[in-house]
């Protein structure tokens, strides 16, 4: 059945849940307060690059299925069922920040005059739809209202495909009923397509969001350590993450080293629920700890690189990739800022490429002595040593002949293991890929023009 549906915010979750929404035959109004953004998306500009997700916004555009406003008074009357998917950042205790969520809150009770089911996507600590129940019981209860928590688990990057394709539907409520009309409107791409749907309480809602982050962020805090530990020893972590991952128990996904996991949820939500335990007199200590692992992954690509080269000093370094991963212009966290500082401050003339991400990153990071390459070529021109951050398709299509034209020097620190290090390591480099050992040139192989002179690798 096709419902009114109100989304409040435009940001990642609630502007891929608005235009699936839309996409899927309901008639859906995202309301923001921030006039510029929802002038640009009436036009069908999007505030953020999030592939196939121009395509569905333009078509429900088109269809009048969506509808971008700023009056959310006027939103709140029209809209039985209001899904709230706005920010809840950290605060500078790390605490999760509610204050957009109150505010909602306040423009629906205000405008209350009838039966209203609130649907809260915005990750939000264990406890907090209680409390809100409670600070609002009055108006929900002369209006018979509810609310529900309904976890959102997409990816950036993948975001629209992850809302067809859920693998769990997670509806946290104290009424079935209510859940009933949650369940409905996503029965195209969850009940329909046999998806898990599991009703709990709210409660265990939203710990099921903050548990999923933590355990997800865990594992791979858990596999960057045994990566580094590997490029002592000799091991290959590709083969010890699969022999891993072929215990079921274990599983193969999410198992891929790299520079230390960044995005804007894993580092708030560890935070979040270490500070809301923390608040019911509970320590999570190896949740705390997920954090100081990751810090310290963060950074050691360059670490690595200098060890490598020797000294940064004066060195031309060229960073690939500033997003935190691919197809996404997002910065949050992202590995770039560590990596990107350490070098600035050992000396490094450092220049950066990103297809999607740059000028967000250049809004975010306020140290100067770097510059921005256009392209991929222009960033490695006459480079002593490339570092890969980001696991963009197109550095993936690097090749030691490209390299080789274009570079000063002859190593590269690969730390999305993106790059057939045996055949750079034959045409002459050095190559350091996340929990791999070095590889240095052993041979000279002739389909490689202008082959290096080896002592050029200072290693
Ligand atoms: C995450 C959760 O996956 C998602 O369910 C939740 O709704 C929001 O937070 P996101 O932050 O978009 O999603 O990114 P994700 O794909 O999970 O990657 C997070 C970080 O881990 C990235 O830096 C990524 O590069 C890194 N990563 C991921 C790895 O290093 N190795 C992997 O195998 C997977």
């Amino acid at each position: 059945m096709k419902k009114n549906i109100a989304v409040f915010g435009t940001g990642y979750v609630g502007l891929v849940t608005a235009a699936g929404l839309a996409d899927i035959g309901h008639n859906v109004t995202a309301v923001d307060i921030d006039q510029r953004k929802i002038k640009e998306l009436k036009k069908g500009y999007l505030p953020f690059y999030e592939p196939g997700l121009k395509k569905i916004v333009k078509s429900a555009l088109t269809t009048n299925k969506i509808n971008f406003t700023t009056d959310s008074d006027e939103t709140v009357s029209k809209n039985e069922l209001i899904i709230i998917a706005v920010g809840t950042p950290e605060m500078s205790d790390g605490r999760a920040d509610l204050s957009q969520v109150r505010r909602v809150f306040d423009c629906i009770t205000d405008n209350m005059v009838q039966k209203k089911t609130i649907v809260i996507k915005s990750t939000v600590p264990p406890g907090t739809v209680d409390k809100l129940r409670e600070e609002y019981a009055a108006e929900l209860d002369v209006t018979n209202s509810d609310i529900i928590f309904c976890p959102e688990f997409l990816r950036e990057g993948s975001a629209v495909h992850d809302f067809y394709h859920p693998e769990r539907l997670v509806i946290g409520c104290n009424n079935l009923d209510a859940a009933k009309i949650v369940d409905d409107i996503y029965y195209p791409v969850a009940r329909k397509m046999d998806v898990p749907v599991l009703k709990c309480s709210t409660v265990s809602a939203e710990m099921i969001k903050y548990g999923s982050n933590v355990m997800l962020a865990s594992r791979l805090a858990i596999i960057n350590e045994l990566a580094e530990f590997s490029e002592v020893v000799g091991g290959d972590i590709r083969d010890v993450a699969i022999g891993m991952g072929l215990d079921s128990r274990i599983g193969k996904n999410y198992m891929k080293a790299g520079p230390g996991f960044g995005g804007s949820c894993f580092e708030k939500d560890i935070k979040g629920i270490a500070k809301a335990a923390d608040y019911h007199g509970v320590n999570l200590g190896l949740v705390n700890e997920i954090l100081v692992s990751n810090e310290h992954q963060l950074v050691r690509p360059a670490m690595r690189l200098e060890r490598a080269l020797g000294s940064l000093k004066s060195k031309n370094i060229a960073v690939l990739g500033l997003a935190f991963k691919s197809d996404t212009d997002d910065v949050r966290n992202s590995a770039a800022f560590n990596v990107v500082e350490y070098l600035i401050e050992k000396g490094a003339k450092v220049k950066v490429h990103d297809p999607q991400a740059e000028y967000n990153f250049i809004k975010d990071f306020k140290k100067k002595g770097y510059t921005c390459a256009d392209t991929a070529d222009d960033a490695v021109k006459k480079a002593d040593a490339i570092i890969i951050l980001t696991n963009w398709k197109e550095y993936e299509k690097i090749t030691p002949e490209f390299l080789n034209n274009l570079m000063k020097g002859r190593v590269i620190v690969d730390t999305r293991n993106m790059l057939d290090e045996h055949s750079f390591r034959d045409c002459g480099f050095t190559i350091y890929g996340t929990g791999l050992k070095e590889l240095k040139p052993y041979k000279r192989n002739n389909n490689c023009k202008d082959l290096v002179n080896a002592a050029i690798v200072t290693v």
